[in-house]
């Protein structure tokens, strides 16, 4: 098995390597980005909670079939529940682990947080581009991860959704898609219920993933976000920030792992009715992730 996935990983390589052409980037000062520390799979790589980021990639994305989606939106019915920490890790997975390039970009106008996470200020976005007042080469921001490039989102404007649903943003996408063969767009989107914005930027994606937070998010509101998405693009729920209150539970979900023990977990909340409530609304969850504490 690892064998094979190794020469698919080879033979993946060797289909992009005449893709030479070096995009046009702007390079950061490495000591200015300082990744904010719930990235973990960049800075705990081993542990359960990369893992699950690592299933989650493996269930969305099959390099070696024809169909699989290239740009992937990310949503949620309101914010907070966690797109834009699934949104960062699944990028670094994509660049580190498939060895594919990665682009994140922050679609979240109103609540821009990609160039935070990695510690940027005042960094040009978005829209600064859809308002026309900078070009792809100015925007694509270089990350201290290889293959991984951001999108930041930009000063925040008075019309976001006008800004989303316009030409210059289908055809951004249209370019990035172009440039490189293999490459995965990640956009961290704004939330469903609150915003125009992702029902804008389904057309314009090949799947989505939907982020529900354990406990927190109300089945209605699932209801209701999933009547707002085409359905055939629905590539899987995550249901984010799961708690567990006993180890039983958690090998009986996750297996054992010897690096569970990389992240401190709560074992005083309630059992994971919330994935069963889930799993009723949607059958086709993929990933569950769990709350995540880092250390201090
Ligand atoms: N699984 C998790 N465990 C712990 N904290 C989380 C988890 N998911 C998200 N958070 C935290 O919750 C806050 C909101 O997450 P964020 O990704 O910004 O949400 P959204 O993009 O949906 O608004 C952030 O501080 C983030 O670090
Ligand atoms: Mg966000």
């Amino acid at each position: 098995m690892g064998k094979m996935f190794d020469v698919l990983q080879k033979l993946e390589r060797e289909k992009t390597a005449d893709q030479k052409k070096e995009e046009p980037a702007i390079v950061t000062d490495p000591e200015n980005q300082v990744l904010d520390n719930k990235i973990v799979s960049f800075f705990a790589p081993s542990s359960m909670v990369t893992e699950q980021f690592r299933r989650l990639r493996t269930h969305i994305i099959q390099p070696n079939q024809q169909n699989s989606p290239k740009t992937i939106m990310i949503t949620s019915t309101l914010s907070g529940e966690g797109k834009s920490l699934i949104a960062i890790n699944l990028a670094i997975i994509i660049a580190v682990e498939m060895q594919s390039h990665a682009l994140l970009v922050d679609c979240d106008l109103r609540n821009p947080s990609v160039s935070r996470l990695f510690g940027l200020k005042d960094t040009k976005g978005l829209s600064n581009y859809l308002l026309g007042e900078t070009e792809i080469p100015d925007l694509l921001i270089k990350t201290s991860i290889d293959k991984l490039n951001i999108i930041a989102g930009g000063p925040l404007q008075e019309n976001p959704v006008e800004l989303i649903g316009s030409e210059r943003m289908k055809n951004l996408l249209q370019e990035l898609k172009s440039r490189y063969k293999d490459r995965y767009i990640i956009l961290d989107c704004s939330p469903l219920l609150a915003t125009t914005e992702p029902t804008v930027l389904t057309e314009m994606a090949d799947g989505i993933l939907l982020v529900i937070k354990s406990g927190k998010t109300p089945r209605e509101s699932i209801q209701q976000a999933l009547k707002l998405l085409n359905k055939d693009k629905i590539m899987g729920i995550v249901l984010n920030s799961m708690e567990y209150r006993t180890k039983a539970l958690i090998q009986r979900h996750f297996g054992t792992n010897r690096y569970y023990h990389d992240y401190h977990y709560s074992k005083t909340h309630p059992e994971p009715d919330n994935w069963e409530k889930a799993a009723f609304i949607l059958k086709d969850i993929k990933t569950m992730l769990l709350k995540l504490v880092t250390r201090k």
